[in-house]
């Protein structure tokens, strides 16, 4: 066996990759090497091995996160993969973020993932990295990071889960979980059913298996050229997800001998794209947020009135749950993504870069042929004329809000009504389902404190219940306005993300019970209807909202984290310079 420690070649500073690859600092970088090299090789090792180019597997498997259950099988995997493509795999941990178990939300834990994968894909010595994410906050992390760090790098995604059966009706998560607790909520079923149906909504390991936001990340990293073609959809108990995972491991060796970095591959071109995609399946509303993070750390702002604009252009054509009727594995059976590429075709940049180092174009060439199926629909016959979500601004969201139009009840798109106020959320968990609550079903939900700092970290409470006294009324649907977000599971009339948020000073801190809201979807408004004195004169008579003092992450999170519109990163964590601005103008 060959020992190149005291070949001269490996203290040379021109030689680069591998075990090379960032030297710990200790003043002589041949003895950097060689004490590497000696631990490595505690491990088993040989030179041999030690030789190949490196793949770094990030592996957030955790007992918290069961929709990364699967991550141990696809690490093998994506190993084999490495190997085969002559590699040496090296698998190392990140956390894992799961959106049932993190306090106080998923998404005030996103940046903080995002840090830990740029920072160990930087500190540790790999030539390419394998991101292996799926649940929703996972894949924008990883992403961030892969494109601050900026080293090769390829989206892999643990897949959805099945669909269960709850007494013989198709079930799956998570927009029958709404469905079925709004039917409690309502009587409508017992205790014993909601029991029972509980056990049949997850059927297996993987991430939600309607177009929520991991759903719509896995998408909108395929039509981002960074995952494998293909990878978007097979569930995660299937063949084809391992063998996506091991061509994903062979795919990362020759990215780490092409050197093909994230930045060439994030482009304008292909943001746009996946911006198109997203609009076309419906995709969750987080996605945007998701979307502008990513391209912020590469220096590509989002002009959310071109969004607007692409959303007009661009029908749904998936039929998925929550807009549509489906789950993700049948629109894996249907073609995946592929199906969806053809009739997306002409509006799409088909000369954007992908991992594989082809041009989607020359990808969807080289796709299985069409056949018949009833998942994605042909552009001449969509689901929605115009893409699932609408741009807002008002008096009440003078930077931006959103709707998922797709999601929402044509008979309130144009609707005025009388303001129902929750300052926070323990005020809406204290009054949703009291009986003296003054509410009727006209009126309009309007929930406080939920944005990036108010909450902090901007959480899924923009779904606001329907009040019991109104559910047992029948009321499925109600105008509801917040300045958080909301599931991508979720349906109904949701304005979300209402930007500047109430605790940055926003109108919607003005906001009282009584006053009276407009919402137009058609001419993308969003007003609150009380004079401009009124407002000044309640302005300023209100004490700042700020959180006060924090220490640890919570202290950097509160000083550092952007509106919406900036993706709700930390400032510190953008790119220095905006260098192209997306959509583009047509
Ligand atoms: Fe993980 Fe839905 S909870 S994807």
């Amino acid at each position: 066996m060959q020992n190149t420690i005291n070949d001269s070649d490996d203290a040379s500073p021109q030689l680069e990759g591998g075990m090379r690859n960032g030297l710990t600092s200790y003043g002589d970088a041949a003895f950097s090497l060689f004490l590497r090299k000696a631990f490595i090789k505690g491990a088993g090792y040989t030179d041999t091995a030690l030789d190949r180019p490196i793949v770094g597997i990030v592996n957030t498997a955790s007992a918290y996160n069961p929709c990364h259950g699967n991550v141990p099988a696809l690490i093998d995997a994506v190993s084999r993969g490495v190997m085969l493509g002559g590699g040496l795999p090296m698998p190392f941990p990140t956390i894992s973020v799961h959106e049932s178990f993190a306090y106080p939300t998923s998404m005030y834990l996103r940046n903080l993932m995002s840090m830990d994968t740029e920072e160990m894909i930087r500190a540790q010595p790999m030539d390419a990295v394998v991101l292996i994410g799926g649940c929703d906050k996972t894949v924008p992390a990883q992403l961030m990071g892969a494109a601050s760090a900026n080293v090769p790098a390829i989206q892999l995604v643990t897949g959805s889960m099945l669909t269960g059966s709850h007494r013989g009706e198709r079930v799956g998560a998570c927009t029958d979980c709404r469905r079925f607790w709004g039917r409690y909520r309502a009587d409508e079923i017992d205790a014993d059913e909601i029991a029972s149906v509980n056990d049949k909504l997850v059927a297996s390991v993987g991430t939600c298996s309607v177009m929520g936001t991991a759903s719509t990340m896995a998408l909108v990293s395929e039509a981002l050229g960074i995952m494998l073609p293909g990878g978007a959809t097979p569930p995660a108990a299937t063949a084809d997800r391992i063998r996506i995972a091991e061509e994903t491991g062979a795919t990362a060796v020759r990215l780490a001998t092409s050197r093909l970095t994230p930045r060439e591959i994030l482009t304008a071109d292909a943001f746009e794209n996946a911006m198109r995609v997203l609009m076309a399946i419906g995709g969750s509303t987080n996605a945007i947020i998701h979307l502008t993070a990513i391209a912020g750390r590469v220096g590509i702002a989002v002009d959310l009135t071109e969004l607007d604009r692409m959303g007009r252009e661009t029908p749904v054509l998936v039929d998925l749950k929550p807009s549509g009727r489906f789950y993700m594995e049948d629109l894996h059976k249907a073609g995946g993504f592929a199906a969806l590429l053809r009739e997306l075709a002409p509006l799409l940049h088909l000369q954007a870069l992908t991992v594989t180092g082809r041009t989607l174009g020359e990808e969807l060439d080289r796709a299985p042929p069409p056949f018949a199926q009833d998942v994605v629909r042909p552009s001449g016959n969509p689901i929605h004329p115009q893409g699932g979500i609408a741009v807002l601004r008002g008096n009440l969201a003078s930077n931006h809000a959103i709707i998922k139009q797709s999601a929402a009840d044509p008979a309130l798109m144009e609707h005025e009504g009388r303001a129902v106020v929750f300052e926070n959320v323990d005020d809406l968990v204290a009054r949703i389902d009291s009986d003296d609550l003054d509410v009727e079903p006209n009126d309009i939900l309007v929930l406080k404190q939920i944005g990036p700092v108010g909450a902090p970290g901007m959480p899924e409470a923009g779904y606001l219940p329907i009040p019991r006294k109104l559910a047992r009324r029948g009321v499925k649907d109600m105008l509801r306005i917040s300045d958080g977000r909301m599931s991508g599971t979720a349906a109904g009339t949701i304005v979300l993300h209402v930007s500047p948020e109430a605790a940055a000073g926003g109108t919607l801190a003005l906001v009282r019970s009584g006053d009276r809201i407009r919402l137009s979807v058609r001419n993308r408004e969003l007003s609150l209807l009380v004079p401009e004195q009124e407002l000044a004169q309640r302005a300023h008579a209100k004490c700042s909202t700020h959180p006060g003092t924090a220490r640890g992450y919570r202290k950097l999170f509160l000083q550092s984290v952007t509106q919406a519109e900036h993706g709700v990163d930390f400032d510190f964590l953008r790119a220095e310079e905006i260098t192209a601005t997306v959509p583009r103008p047509r």
